[in-house]
């Protein structure tokens, strides 16, 4: 459960013709419990990969498959967690973990259960009845992560989560990420600007072309890790010294300068 397929899949916006062509021939197969991500210039479509596999989008050709059943609309199988953090203001931090969870028809013991669970996981124990203006940007993602974790999905959306976050917060959060998938791991589809978080996070790196956006690039960062000894490297700064990084990371910033304009954006 929870395999993501992209088949010669398009998409264009507005008129046929006059439209703006977003996508081109995307082809990508990410396994269960994977971790991808895709980077790629400013509106190359990664947004708009992400939202067609959460259901919010259809292709315009070709088929975004999940669980092998091609995606029709939003379903509980998949949660999305945005760079804007997308709380409710005038909800608790418990209110707005136990939003989604209303849809699923649990007694209200069941709920209590899993959102306690969901609030140990995120560290967010002490600030259940907090409301989302009186936390950090960095608690308020917490939050978003312990929302989209709570209802169990097959498949974490994450576009571009830690985008809004200052850079301290930031590498807490991805070794706070790296720690999740560990002990509990999903299939992730992860869109980022930032390389090295790229390369830190996820088990392959798709890189995109600058639109319409195909898949240019598909690498394997797994080696990263298993090379130099994963377990010894538990913060990112010692990963982002190793020369096995450093080399996959100065060849994705060549691949996507490639796909930059002659302005450099
Ligand atoms: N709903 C929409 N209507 C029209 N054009 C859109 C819409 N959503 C995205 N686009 C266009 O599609 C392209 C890809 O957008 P997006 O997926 O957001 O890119 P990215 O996330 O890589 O920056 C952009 O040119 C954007 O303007
Ligand atoms: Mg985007």
């Amino acid at each position: 459960m929870g395999s993501i397929e992209f088949s010669g899949v398009g998409k264009v916006f507005g008129q046929a013709g006059g439209g703006t062509k977003a996508l081109e021939d995307i082809n990508l197969t990410i396994g269960e419990k994977e971790f991808v991500a895709i980077v790629g210039p400013s509106g190359c479509g990664k947004t708009t990969c992400l939202r067609m596999v959460a259901g919010f989008e259809l292709p315009s050709s070709g088929v975004v498959s999940v669980s092998g059943r091609p995606v029709t609309s939003p379903g509980p199988d998949r949660a999305v967690v945005f760079q804007q953090f997308a709380l409710f203001p005038w909800k608790t931090v418990r209110e707005n973990i136990d939003l989604g969870l209303r849809n699923k028809n649990l007694p209200k013991g069941e709920r209590d259960k899993l959102i306690h669970g969901a609030l140990q996981l995120m560290n967010l124990e002490s600030h259940a009845d907090a409301f989302p203006h009186q936390l950090s940007g960095g608690m308020q993602q917490r939050v978003a992560i312990a929302r989209a974790y709570v209802l169990d999905p097959d498949v974490l959306l994450m576009d571009e989560p830690f985008g809004a976050l200052d850079a301290q917060t930031r590498v807490v959060m991805q070794e706070e990420l790296v720690r999740l998938a560990r002990v509990n791991p999903r299939t992730v589809l992860f869109i980022t600007h930032a390389v090295e978080e790229a390369v830190y996070l996820a088990d392959r790196v798709a890189i995109m072309t600058r639109r319409p956006g195909r898949i240019k690039e598909i690498l394997d960062v797994r080696s990263v890790r298993l090379r130099e000894n994963w377990d010894r490297f538990q913060n990112i700064e010692d990963v982002m010294d190793l020369e096995s990084f450093v080399s996959i990371r100065t060849h994705i910033w060549k691949s996507l300068r490639e796909e930059k304009g002659p302005q450099g954006i």
